[in-house]
């Protein structure tokens, strides 16, 4: 169980705007519907669940379990302007990969803020004692890789034509990796 102590937390962006960083929780539902309404068209084309639907944000509210899926939530007062997942397997040979991922309101990207959730995606990985954190992205996101890749991810290989967006058409996909930093004893737990 990683402790969650250290929320709600306070940062500044670069410009100076505050936000609180703090785990999502149940009542959160109405507030990150509103997010996503305000994410553009041509991000939700590549959503692994369909957030144009709010039954899917109300049913992630409903049955938050942080051990599988921890959402860090940044708000600016009561609005939610981005969204940062760390999906994790209790058991079995991955539980020791964490997954991001992440999603910054349009008017709040380039500001810094990718970098600051993806760092703190990378303190609750360790905290989990994760060894790798993992992110994947269509080729054509290439803030997203440009921002992964800045915080110290390899691009490991790219999947041709192996996701398909909302339309159907085919994209490559970009798999990225941050090797947690732990000495080779502690590799074999
Ligand atoms: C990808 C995303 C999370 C980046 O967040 P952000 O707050 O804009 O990122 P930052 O301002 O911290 O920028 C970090 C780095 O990302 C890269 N980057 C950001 N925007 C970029 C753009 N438009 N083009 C190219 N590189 C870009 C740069 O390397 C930047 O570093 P720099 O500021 O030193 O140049 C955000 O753009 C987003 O939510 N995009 C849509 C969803 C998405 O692609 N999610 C990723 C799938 S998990």
């Amino acid at each position: 169980m990683i402790s969650l102590e250290r929320y709600p937390r306070e940062i500044r962006l670069r410009d100076g705007a505050q936000l609180t960083f703090r785990p999502m929780i149940r009542e959160d539902a109405d507030r990150l519907w509103d997010f996503f309404c305000r994410i553009p068209a041509e991000d939700k084309m590549v959503f692994r669940e369909d957030v144009s639907r709010k039954e899917v944000v109300e049913r992630w509210a409903e049955n938050l379990d942080y051990a599988s899926v921890l959402p860090i939530l940044a708000l600016e007062g009561d609005q939610v302007v981005a969204d940062a997942t760390l999906h994790r397997n209790r058991t079995g040979w991955k539980q020791r990969v964490g997954t991001i991922r992440i999603q910054i309101a349009p008017d709040f990207r380039e500001r810094g803020l990718g970098t600051a959730m993806i760092r703190e995606m990378r303190h609750l990985g360790e905290k989990a004692a994760l060894r790798y954190l993992r992110a994947e992205a269509i080729e054509e996101q290439e803030a997203a890789i440009g921002a992964f890749e800045k915080m110290g991810f390899d691009r490991m290989g790219v999947y041709p034509n192996f996701v398909n967006d909302q339309k159907g058409r085919l994209h490559n996909l970009v798999v990225l990796l941050y090797p947690m930093p732990y000495s080779e004893v502690e590799m074999n737990f």
